[in-house]
């Protein structure tokens, strides 16, 4: 019996091309609303990140990261319901035994359908509130998305121009630009849309961007990042590549540099990671906004934060911004 429906292409294809797939965690007693309360409330408070986002999928800096306060896993619930809220609890995996062993399972099935080597096993469980949404970024590793509840809109655009280029891709490599990149509507043209349903999974190629939109109701998903060998060789040619613009002002391609050099350049990235890593633009995102511990889901915007404005509605100022 195995989690995942597994055709020749999706065999053959694991790891390298966009594929969908079926399983029936949807159905599984770890995802009812009791067992997330329960894995919250396990899980290590300080770990669990709470995000709200404006509504222009263009407007990256309306990605605000917040403070859960004293909320408990049925409060966390019961504002992701009422409110705008993305809930992550990253690598849940190392934190939970039963989802490790579920994450054992998968990595195990896929190893044994595929033949693919894994590591760098991530596991990620989204819980977002209706109409939520993620902007336009990419990931260094590889992805897989399971959906467990609700509905949400992929779009999933090609890893190359126009798409994102060189310089955008190292910057996620080197940590310079919280994995955003520059988003046009044009791009829509070339994206793959899927709405992505509860007993579906779809992964696709390495550093592929994607931007995702809830439908209106709750979802909780399994955001799950892991690296082949030849993934985290990628990810360190990219990584030698933008220190290389960085350091030395060249302009490598990663489609057109010539594959004889790759060696050299994980030699490279790994002598930077070794002395420290590279130390260039980082920007870490900084708590913006509390969850009111009554009133559920409702966000209260520290000073000087802007709210972000519901099509058709007035922007709301903070008291700072009233003030100036
Ligand atoms: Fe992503």
């Amino acid at each position: 019996m195995t989690l995942l429906t597994w055709t020749p292409e999706n065999k053959a294809d694991f790891a390298a091309k966009n594929l969908l797939f079926n399983h029936d965690l949807d159905q599984s007693p770890l995802f009812t609303d009791e067992a997330l309360i329960a894995l919250i409330d396990r899980y290590p408070r300080d770990k669990l990140e709470v995000f709200t986002m404006g509504y222009d999928p263009a407007n990256w800096g309306q990605w605000y990261l917040g403070r859960r306060g004293d909320l408990d896993g049925r409060a966390l619930m019961e504002g992701v319901k009422a409110g705008r809220l993305w809930l992550n609890l990253r690598k849940v995996n190392h934190a939970d035994a039963d989802i490790a062993a579920l994450c054992d399972q998968m990595f195990d099935e896929i190893k044994a359908q595929s033949g693919t080597t894994t590591l760098k096993q991530d596991l990620g469980l989204l819980i977002s509130s209706p109409n939520a949404h993620v902007f336009y970024h990419l990931d260094m590793p590889l992805v897989m998305l399971w959906q467990i509840r609700g509905v949400k809109k992929l779009y999933l655009y090609p890893p190359a121009a126009p798409c994102v280029d060189d310089a955008h891709l190292e910057g996620v490599a080197l940590r310079e630009s919280d994995e955003q990149l520059p988003y046009d509507a044009g791009f829509d043209s070339l994206a793959l849309v899927h709405d992505l349903k509860p007993g579906e999974m779809m992964t696709w190629a390495q550093n592929a961007p994607h931007r995702i939109v809830n439908h209106g109701m709750v979802n909780v998903s399994l955001s799950i990042e892991f690296m082949t060998p030849r993934a985290l060789w990628r990810a360190n040619v990219i990584y030698a590549n933008g220190c290389l613009r960085r350091y030395f002002g060249l302009k490598p391609s990663l489609a057109r540099s010539p594959k004889w050099l790759e060696p050299l350049k994980i030699a490279y990235a790994r002598i930077i990671k070794a002395l420290g890593g590279f130390k260039g633009l980082k920007s870490p995102l900084t708590p913006r906004f509390s969850i009111d511990p009554v009133i559920p889901g409702k966000i209260i915007f520290d000073d000087g934060v802007v709210a972000p404005e519901m099509p058709g509605q007035k922007p709301v100022k903070s008291k700072a911004n009233e003030a100036a």
